[in-house]
């Protein structure tokens, strides 16, 4: 099913066109409409065009997964959008406003939010304190140094792990957390500033099938109660198409089909690029 919101695309919603594949809008243009508008982004090292030429519209709640084999250039991708690398052509819009040459922390205070495909949390930290701390981050403009850190945020904090199924851990050190419930800690500090898009690459890196199915509907819900528009990566394709709304298929860089889960697993391109592989690779 389409996100809500979804604009009306310029193509056809039941056949992969593949002149207008990643796109869902006149080319070339922004639309204000769409939380997230990459137009024509490239990036290479070196010899390797990892990234090749992507059109991404993402429109507000929608539940975008990002597939394609290892090395398709997805990371590569998230790091452009993110603004953690610079790319070497192409714009990105963010809610409308071109955003091309933002910093990770300008992007982050303009409404995105992002995981890594590697866990990134304060080790030492509790849970309850890397969450605040977050917290402490997004609204540090109205930081009050004479107070101390501890008293702030302790029910956004504590609501945000009870979000994401952590409130009974919310008091041990991060480090000790099993990994499944570091990358849930992950999203609760991305949660923290209150993101319009969030970016999760990998969320289940490393977990087994079961947890996967778990923290991807977790994302979905999360999705679905805040009109919150996630874009995440994931290589288990029965969670990629059992959750997403919409999928987006990347090979050697560029996009190759994009559109409804069942439009995408019909896609001959696709099946014969990436779902006639071994759907998850060990890890
Ligand atoms: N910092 C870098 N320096 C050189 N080459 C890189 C760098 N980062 C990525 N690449 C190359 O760019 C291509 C895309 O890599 P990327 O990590 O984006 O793929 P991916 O789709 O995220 O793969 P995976 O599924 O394994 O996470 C690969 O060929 C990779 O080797
Ligand atoms: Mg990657």
């Amino acid at each position: 099913m389409d996100a809500p919101g979804w604009p009306a695309l310029g193509n056809s919603e039941r056949k992969t066109d593949r002149s207008a594949i990643g796109r869902g809008v006149a080319p070339g243009r922004p639309d204000g409409r769409l939380v997230l508008h990459a137009l024509g982004l490239r990036k290479h090292f070196g010899g390797v065009q990892a990234v090749s030429g992507v059109d991404l519209a993402v429109a507000p709640g929608d539940l975008r997964a990002i597939i394609g084999p290892n090395g398709a250039g997805k990371t590569t991708l998230f790091n452009l959008l993110s603004g953690d690398l610079a790319h070497d052509s192409g714009q990105i819009y963010f809610a409308g406003e071109e955003v091309s040459g933002l910093r990770p922390h300008e992007l982050c205070r303009r409404g995105m939010g992002r995981t890594f495909q590697i866990t990134s949390i304060f080790r030492r930290l509790t849970a309850l304190d890397n969450v605040r701390t977050a917290l402490l981050s997004h609204h540090r403009r109205h930081y009050n140094v004479l107070i101390p850190a501890r008293r702030f945020y302790r029910d956004e904090a504590f609501g945000l792990l009870e979000r994401v199924g952590l409130r009974e851990q919310a008091d041990k050190p991060s480090g000790i957390l099993a990994h499944g419930d570091q990358r849930r800690l992950e999203m609760a500090i991305a949660l923290a500033s209150a993101p319009r898009l969030l970016l999760l690459d990998e969320p289940t890196a490393g977990m087994a099938p079961r947890e996967r199915h778990e923290i991807v509907e977790l994302v979905a819900a999360i999705a679905r109660d805040t009109g919150l528009a996630v874009v995440f990566t994931e290589h288990d394709m029965d969670v990629v198409f059992a959750v997403a709304a919409r999928i987006t298929v990347l090979h050697q860089g560029a996009v190759i089909a994009e559109g409804p889960p069942a439009e995408v697993r019909a896609d001959p391109e696709v099946q014969r690029v990436y779902l006639g592989q071994p759907a998850t690779r060990p890890r």
